[in-house]
């Protein structure tokens, strides 16, 4: 079939939004109808060359949308069924998905940019296009393995809840899945963008007791004590490690999220602890980043870690926020700041690099 995609055929170049074929889903797999996809960083990534990818490739991997046909042998969803992207697949049976922990799936081994049989499904004169993390969604159809879409109550706006498929479920597991943040706790987090002000709302859901937010656009901060900042630093008008420090008044926080990925925000991050605290990066370091770390930090019982996709269960920790934001406990609307056509995807990763968005939605007819 023909569909609309926007095609990346080189690094630091606009992406092309043209007519490209989609081949039939095969065994196993689903075929999408896309609602709707969010802006994402790591599509950026790619684009700047920052996360080196094969091309060309169709980017988006922060996806809802609804069932439209599926390949011999899928058992968990039929068509018409509602279902966000999940860009890391669980298949439920591999040591990890068995040993509670589908976030490391085993199929993270295979090639993300073709499906599990090693092809892709894109195609344009001829010629393959590769798949981004087996997701796709800056188009309005895609081919994914069943084990990359993730079933969700109908009644739910999928060009809203689109969002938990990465930024949300990505800022806000780390706080009830990684760090486990109990109730009077102290947070800082590094970044106050599309997806730290998840990790903000939900230490406010979870009941931390300090929040501070971190962060050198001012616009940002704003946005963070809306979604439960109790405290904002701008990291360029001071040190934020050393007011973070002074703010939780016992010289660290509990729980030090970094939602920046880079060198300098991780190490500030982990040195905003006290003895005994928990560092978890969130942020996507561009490849070959480094940090440095004093070893003393560590003698100190402090923790580094990080978290892939809200380091809990995909499956249940998506619906789960759906509920949440359908019940009006958790702000996704507020999350979105344009609403756009896929045409205008370039503007929007230039709105993003700006900082002068939260999100933007990239939203199909
Ligand atoms: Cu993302």
């Amino acid at each position: 079939m023909r569909v609309t995609a926007a095609v990346l055929y080189d690094t630091k170049k606009p992406v092309v939004v043209e007519d490209v074929e989609l081949l039939e889903p095969g065994p196993g797999e689903v075929l999408v109808r896309w609602k709707a996809n969010g802006v994402c960083h790591s599509d950026l990534h790619v684009i700047t060359g920052d996360y080196p990818h094969p091309l060309p490739v169709v980017l988006g991997h922060e996806a809802a949308g609804v069932i439209e046909k599926v390949g011999p042998g899928v058992v968990t969803v039929t068509p018409g069924d509602h279902v966000c992207s999940s860009y890391i697949p669980s298949c439920g049976k591999c040591w990890y998905c068995i040993g509670g922990q589908p976030t490391m799936c085993a199929l993270r081994d295979k090639p993300r940019w073709f499906m599990l049989d090693g092809t892709p499904r894109f195609r344009k004169d001829g010629r393959g296009l590769h798949h981004f993390l087996q997701v796709s969604g800056y188009a309005t159809h895609s081919v994914l393995p069943e084990e990359s879409v993730i079933p969700i109550r109908k009644d739910a706006p999928l060009e809203v809840v689109c969002l938990v498929s990465c930024g949300v479920l990505a800022g806000a597991g780390p706080v009830f899945n990684r760090a486990k943040v109990p109730l009077g706790a102290s947070v800082a987090v590094w970044g106050c963008g599309g997806v730290g002000l998840n990790t903000i709302q939900a230490a406010r859901l979870v009941g931390a007791a300090k929040i501070i937010a971190v962060d050198t656009v001012k616009q940002k901060l704003a946005w963070a004590e809306e979604f439960g900042a109790t405290h904002v630093v701008d990291a360029s008008a001071e040190d934020p490690v050393a007011r973070v420090q002074a703010l939780s008044g016992r010289g660290g926080v509990d729980f030090a999220f970094e939602v920046v990925g880079t060198q300098k925000t991780i190490e500030q991050a982990l040195n905003a602890t006290h003895r005994g605290g928990t560092c978890v990066v969130v942020g996507v370091s561009p490849a070959g980043t480094r940090v440095s770390v004093d070893p003393g930090m560590l003698l100190q019982q402090r923790v580094l870690t990080g978290s892939s996709f809200g380091a809990g269960h995909q499956r249940t920790d998506v619906p789960m926020l759906i509920d949440l934001y359908m019940s009006g406990k958790y702000k996704l609307d507020e999350l979105i700041s344009r609403r756009l056509p896929l045409t205008e995807l370039n503007h929007a990763f230039d709105l993003m690099v700006r900082g002068e968005v939260k999100r933007s939605v990239i939203v199909y007819d």
